[in-house]
């Protein structure tokens, strides 16, 4: 009988623990949020587009927290990947939990074409239109009829939207209107009792912008000049952020846009 229980307990652990989407996780602020969400014992999926082997890496680092974790495709400039990735998940969470809801989604994955206004082409657009906005919303609003009962959702947009630089503008039109949109997923989940809110990362040392904000240091002083901490954000700075919005303690947050930059262009 003790063993019973033993057993019934160790079901109900395995039970308790939520379940958090996270796109993008492969590497930069992607991968630190899948491994603060791990540390706080939630289960991961997360996709990758390009880097396959950084996906396997990332699941191996998750494991040491005794949580399960995967990785699955996700190209967000097509909208057909993101149906794909939605029924691995759903299939997933099936076949190991028996039911296919979950319970946080962070819509983080994404890339950055940068130019002028004056010389950005349909193409470029389209492409900023499609992985920033078009691709969040409409995975959110595949991924909603599966999200349990106080779910959060967390869409990660850009200081871009506060302050303006040279050369940003069609990937900081969609992360304005991503920020919009989390307004409304906020007024008409709220029956849910599902949170929705925005994480603006000022600039991050990542593989993002092909890896100026870490690797170019001219660009790194005029980061850390207008920035009132002065030093370049860090991946670290952002995942914390991520989960805790996640925890028990931010189940009051909502509908809001929290920029996370170290206080940069104040
Ligand atoms: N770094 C910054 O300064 C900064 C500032 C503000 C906001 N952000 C935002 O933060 C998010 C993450 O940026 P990051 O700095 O972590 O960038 P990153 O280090 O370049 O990582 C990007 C992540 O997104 C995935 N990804 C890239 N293109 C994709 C596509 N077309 N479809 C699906 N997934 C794609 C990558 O997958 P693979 O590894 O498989 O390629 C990777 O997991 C982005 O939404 C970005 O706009 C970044």
């Amino acid at each position: 009988m003790p063993e019973f229980c033993g057993v019934i307990l160790n079901e109900e652990k395995m039970n308790s623990k939520k379940t958090a989407i996270v796109t993008g996780g492969s590497r930069g602020l992607g991968r630190e949020m899948v491994l603060n969400l791990a540390k706080e014992q939630h289960n991961i999926i997360f996709s990758y587009n390009s880097q396959k082997k950084k996906a396997d890496e990332v699941i191996e680092e998750v494991k040491q927290f005794g949580v399960d974790a995967v990785a699955f495709h996700y190209d967000a400039n097509d909208l057909k990947s993101g149906e794909e990735f939605l029924q691995n998940v759903l299939k997933y969470q099936e076949e190991n939990y028996g039911t296919p809801n979950f319970d946080f989604l962070i819509n983080n994955a994404g890339t950055g074409t940068f130019n002028l206004v004056k010389d950005t082409e349909e193409e470029q657009f389209d492409t900023m239109l499609n992985i920033h906005l078009k691709s969040v919303y409409f995975l959110t609003q595949k991924a909603l009829k599966y999200m349990n009962q106080s779910g959060r959702i967390i869409n990660i947009s850009s200081g871009l939207t506060r302050f303006s630089l040279p050369g940003m503008s069609s990937y900081a039109i969609m992360k304005s209107a991503v920020e919009t949109f989390t307004k409304y997923l906020a007024k008409e989940l709220g029956e849910r009792k599902i949170t929705a809110n925005v994480v603006a990362p000022g600039a991050i040392a990542t593989d993002f912008a092909g890896g100026t904000n870490r690797d170019n240091l001219e660009k790194r002083t005029i980061i850390e000049n207008i920035t009132a901490l002065g030093r370049v954000g860090e991946a670290e700075d952002i995942g914390g952020v991520v989960s805790f919005l996640c925890s028990e303690k931010a189940g009051w947050i909502n509908g809001q846009r929290i920029e996370v930059s170290g206080g940069m262009v104040l």
